[in-house]
């Protein structure tokens, strides 16, 4: 198990390292040797996870079946203006009914893990209470399919879809929903684990607390200030703190516990020195309320002073709960934040963007593969973290289902090799990356964005809910079959 505490001075420690060395970024001061000829050739440790990932509400539909209970993107998607097109996910990619095929489709790929989340209001249809038997029928038969299919399923516990009944009772802004989150998740730990063994509390704690909560582009479609803002974002990490700790009560031996996490990407401008080291940092400052609390158990001083009386409100009780011990750390990584050293007191700034700058579909989405090296390598030599996942990356494009009913998005190859070449230099310098998980095995719902915005491997109708495996699938299955690049 993890030391989440294990400050970077420790590990320099560790590493036989003197005081004044421990206070440079330990990247700058070699990391361990590449681990050999086996990586040579573009390939992947032996037994790398290769694996997809989904989400509750961006693939099952079937939104009142069996009980399910309504959620805030429920709510929020059927609200008129707040989807592009108005899209909801009330049928989505119909994978509550259609599971068995899909999972055939991974088979197909060769992919050794699937990554799903749970909805919660179908376990718990208002949040809390007892909970609904039909709810777990769906993911026990989903699971027994994978595991059947020889593909590990990695379960995350909350991908956005709150109970709109907790939200009724104030949502994040509400303690008792980090407590409600605990308990939800000690009792499905409880029930799955004796098949799944790899659970993760949250997934991307910036975007449902910072779009969700601040900027309103995401359910529940609030604008709080900045103090009630830092408020939820405390609560959520305590959230998943009190899960780490019922999963550990709960579950079977043998299961290991972490999270989902997207930490702003944060990139060297240049690999000199001083950009390196200003990299660093800003690394763990500009996460300091989400990945940084976690794996310290304290908020940075930076952090709190520049909130000043907006600063959330916490007991040293609720910091080491959110700083629990994890198995591992799972990362979703996407386009890069490039940053360079500077005289200011940070030691850092952000560079803007060029307006030439190249992106994907997603305007957000800023083409930089270099973070698919940055962001594991600054967690692993900051935190000592020893086990990580890529629990999502991949990109939008504008696919078109040619004459000859191929999709040819030559676009997302050309983004995913780029990305897996750079992870493969991490992994290549020991950084301890386990698997990668692509986002996303299907075009899905993608929140605000509708159905406008296909991230898929699988293109898919949503008509006629036919699906098109695309020249991304067939590169990603030569992957997985290689082991890695070519
Ligand atoms: C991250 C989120 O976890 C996922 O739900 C979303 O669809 C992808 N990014 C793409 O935006």
């Amino acid at each position: 198990m993890m030391n989440a505490r294990f400050s970077r001075r420790s590990f320099a420690r560790l590493l036989g390292l003197s005081a004044s060395a421990a206070s440079l970024p330990l990247h700058a001061l070699g990391s361990a040797p590449p681990t050999g000829s086996d990586l040579a050739g573009g390939r992947f440790p032996e037994g790398f996870v290769w694996g997809s990932a989904t989400a509750s509400y961006q693939v099952e539909g079937a939104v009142r079946e069996d009980g399910r209970g309504p959620s805030i993107w429920d709510t929020f998607s059927h609200m008129p203006g707040k989807t592009h097109n108005g899209d909801t996910g009330d049928i989505a990619d119909d994978f509550y009914h259609r599971y068995l095929d899909d999972i055939a489709l991974m088979k197909e790929l060769g992919l050794k893990g699937f990554r799903f989340s749970i909805s919660w209001s179908r376990i718990f249809p208002t949040g809390t209470g007892a909970a609904n038997p039909k709810g777990f029928d769906f993911y026990d038969r989903m699971i027994d399919a994978l595991l059947a299919a020889g593909i590990q399923p990695y379960c995350t516990l909350y991908h956005w879809d709150l109970p709109q009944a907790l939200e009724d009772k104030g949502g994040w802004q509400n303690k008792d929903t980090a407590k409600a989150f605990g308990e939800y998740a000690g009792v499905v730990a409880k029930h799955l684990s004796d098949r799944a063994k790899q659970f993760m509390t949250v997934n991307e704690l910036s975007s449902f607390v910072d779009i969700g909560y601040r900027e309103g582009r995401h359910a529940p479609g609030l604008r709080l200030d900045r103090g009630r803002h830092a408020q939820v974002a405390h609560h959520a990490v305590l959230g998943h703190g009190l899960a780490v700790q019922a999963i550990r009560a709960n579950a079977k031996p043998g299961t290991k516990i972490g999270l989902a996490d997207n930490p702003a990407a944060i990139c060297p401008v240049i690999e000199t020195r001083e950009h390196l080291e200003a990299a660093s940092r800003a690394f763990r400052e500009e996460n300091a309320k989400f990945l940084t609390v976690i794996m310290e158990g304290k908020y940075t001083e930076q952090y709190l002073r520049g909130l000043g009386a907006d600063a959330p409100k916490f007991t040293d009780e609720e910091l080491k709960t959110i700083g629990s011990p994890l198995d591992f750390v799972g990362l979703n990584v996407y386009g890069p934040h490039w940053v360079r050293a500077s005289s200011s007191p940070k030691g850092y700034e952000m560079v803007e963007w060029p307006a030439s700058y190249p992106h994907m579909l997603s305007d957000w989405l800023h083409v930089g593969p270099e973070s698919l090296y940055w962001v594991p390598k600054h967690t692993h030599t900051l935190w000592g973290v020893k086990e990580m996942y890529i629990t999502e990356n991949g990109c939008s494009a504008s696919d078109v289902v040619n004459n000859q009913g191929q999709v040819l998005d030559t676009d997302r190859v050309m983004y995913l090799r780029n990305y897996l070449t750079q992870l493969h230099r991490a992994v290549s310098e020991g950084v301890p990356v386990k698997g990668y998980f692509l986002w996303s095995l299907l075009d899905n719902y993608e929140w605000a964005d509708g159905y406008d915005r296909r991230f898929g491997i699988t293109h898919v109708d949503f008509r006629t809910q036919k699906r098109t495996p695309k020249l991304s699938a067939e590169f990603y299955k030569a992957v997985i079959a290689r082991n890695g690049l070519a």
